[in-house]
């Protein structure tokens, strides 16, 4: 199989996959949505994380129903983004994994919209309000109205699919598995509370991010501050 037959094959069972659950019934305009654009914001730079003992931090670790109603800052999204993706192992190295976020509350500097995380930079994919968008892309909307802020983590296909054999599939599940566990740890580690998310749909999910056919959605998090 040539790299491009490979990464076909691949996007149409990613997507025979979804078609195996059904969508909210919540309508989804994909006219609605605020238009594309490509500003950028520089985050704060990283801080260490806090001092807490790793056995305390796993022991902890819970995936949070009840959080605050009030918005993060954009220093702890920056800390959980940077210290959540530079500790995860991935199979041959390879950053197919990426993390976009979606903002139902302004984490100043950055306003509601759909944002990428790359290299300590939130490039605005969508600025504007996409919070209907976001609860009609989950299987579970309550996610949105209880927490300010929805990461999905997403695969681009096309460089791995290039290098290994259609079997990579698999493993970048197990990449996305691990960003996610990094997630819910340095989470715990900051005092603040996240939730994983799996119910929700591509197609959905790709249209509110603007994802290339190639970037498939593989997992969520919800993230917000305890109660
Ligand atoms: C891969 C993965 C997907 C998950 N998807 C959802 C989800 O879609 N909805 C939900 O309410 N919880 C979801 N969870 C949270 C699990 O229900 C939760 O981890 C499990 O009940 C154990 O609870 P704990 O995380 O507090 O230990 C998910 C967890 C993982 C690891």
């Amino acid at each position: 199989m040539t790299a491009l037959e490979r990464i076909e094959a691949v996007v149409s069972l990613h997507a025979a996959m979804d078609r195996t659950v059904s969508s909210s019934e919540l309508p989804f305009d994909a006219d609605a949505l605020p238009p594309v654009t490509c500003e950028f914001v520089e985050l704060p730079a990283p801080t260490s994380l806090p001092a807490r003992g790793f056995a305390d931090v796993l022991q902890a670790r819970r995936s949070r129903y009840d959080p605050a109603q009030t918005a993060l800052r954009a220093g702890e999204l920056s800390n959980v983004l940077h210290h959540s993706l530079v500790s995860s192992p991935t199979a041959g190295g390879m950053r197919e994994v990426t993390v976009l976020m979606g903002l139902t509350r302004p984490c100043d500097p950055l306003g509601v919209g759909v944002y990428r995380y790359a290299q300590g930079r939130a490039e605005a994919v969508r600025l504007g309000e996409v919070r209907e968008h976001l609860r009609a892309s989950l299987l579970q909307p309550e996610f949105v109205d209880l927490f300010p802020v929805l990461l999905f983590v997403v695969a681009d296909v096309e460089a791995p699919l290039e290098k290994y054999a259609m079997r990579h599939y698999r493993t970048m599940h197990v990449d996305a598995g691990v960003l996610v566990q990094n997630l819910y740890l340095v989470t715990e580690a900051m005092g603040l509370a996240g939730c994983a998310i799996a119910g929700f749909t591509d197609g959905r999910v790709a249209s509110l991010l603007n994802l290339a056919t190639t970037q498939l959605p593989v997992m969520a998090f919800a993230l917000g501050r305890p109660s």
